[in-house]
């Protein structure tokens, strides 16, 4: 039986993962927390409590409380708003992630940790970006993501701890809106091209990065904690994708669904600074080969399924 603890559950991924996480290992078992009061699902489907990982004293007296087994660590701040706040990033990144794994090693729980294209730099080969390849990033966000996989990987090498994690890409998604990264522009532009027909683009033309639709999202972070241990070579952190795209093509596919809709370009040079460090796609074959990993959708088959649930969102026909 799972007893699952999610951090940062209120955000862009936990609001939807805490949801799945209930409905597969029943809702008693996944307790939810976060630094603000939740609403609406997530609220009504099971137990919250206030938790601010940067507090280690909470944190274990929690995790002692509930007894997980499983920790969801998503409490971070995303990539634009850690180079805004990188003291603060960096308070929450990684002297939290510490915090948690501490006390994760208290009651022995498996700790998922996502980690992001962030951990990469403009040194790396941008290209087909390897598992294992140099990992020197220019970004708060991304310092914290590097340090906290080697943590993680050190957690598991000097303690045992089971600790695993993925690289992810930019999420998309339409429950909750992102929390301030470089890829949120591929979720904006939905909710703009079907609100306004129009999307006025903060990076510019070509810039290709990797994305994901939540539902794999969500499926990866389960199915990674479910994978054998005997057949990870890899822990901290798999590079996952499920596809790459530019501003551009994204434009184009939802043109197809939306004739008239148009895009300009008025460039953000932090966050188009941040884009061109990150890789423009990545070799996942690691995680497809290690724990099965195998995204359902492309650009094509998310869009369709993005603009129909964002339709009924906004009661746009
Ligand atoms: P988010 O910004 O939407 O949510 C983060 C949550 O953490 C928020 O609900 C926030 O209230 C909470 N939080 C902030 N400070 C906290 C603290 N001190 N203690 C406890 N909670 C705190 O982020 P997300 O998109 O859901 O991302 C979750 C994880 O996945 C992060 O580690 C992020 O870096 C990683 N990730 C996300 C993406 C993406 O595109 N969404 C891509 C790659 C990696
Ligand atoms: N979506 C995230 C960001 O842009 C990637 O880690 O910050």
């Amino acid at each position: 039986m799972k007893r699952i603890l999610v951090t940062g559950a209120l955000g862009q991924i936990g609001s939807e993962l805490t949801l799945l996480l209930r409905e597969r290992y029943g809702a008693e078992n996944v307790l939810a927390t976060d630094i603000r009061e939740p609403s609406g699902k997530l609220a009504e489907s099971g137990h919250f409590e206030m938790l601010n990982c940067t507090s280690q004293a909470a944190i274990l007296d929690m995790f002692k409380k509930f007894n997980p087994d499983t920790v969801y660590h998503l409490a971070a701040l995303l990539s634009a708003v850690a180079e805004a706040k990188p003291q603060m990033a960096w308070d929450v990144g990684l002297n939290g992630l510490f915090k948690v794994l501490e006390a994760a090693r208290e009651v022995n729980a498996a700790v998922f940790t996502p980690s992001s294209i962030g951990a990469f730099g403009p040194t790396t080969p941008l290209d087909n970006t390897p598992q294992d390849t140099i990992q020197r990033p220019t970004t708060m966000y991304g310092v914290t993501k590097v340090a906290g996989e080697l943590l993680c990987d050190y957690y598991h090498k000097r303690f045992g701890l089971d600790t695993r994690g993925v690289r992810y890409p930019g999420i998309i998604s339409y429950e909750t809106l992102p929390g301030g990264g470089t890829t949120d522009y591929a979720v904006d532009i939905y909710y703009k091209a079907l609100q306004d027909g129009h999307y006025t683009c903060f990076l510019k033309q070509g810039t290709s990065l990797d994305m994901m639709y939540m539902p794999d999202a969500l499926e990866a972070a389960v199915n990674i904690m479910e994978a054998d241990a005997g057949a990870l070579k890899h822990r901290n952190a798999f590079n996952v994708t499920a596809m790459h795209f530019t501003p551009e093509e994204i434009a184009a596919e939802i043109r197809k669904h939306i004739p008239g809709f148009s895009m300009d370009y008025d460039v953000d040079p932090i966050r188009q600074g941040i884009a061109d460090s990150w890789p423009n796609y990545m070799d996942d074959s690691a995680a497809r080969e290690e724990w099965g990993w195998k995204p359902a959708y492309d650009l094509a088959s998310m869009t369709v399924d993005m603009l129909a649930n964002l339709r009924k969102k906004l009661n746009i026909s």
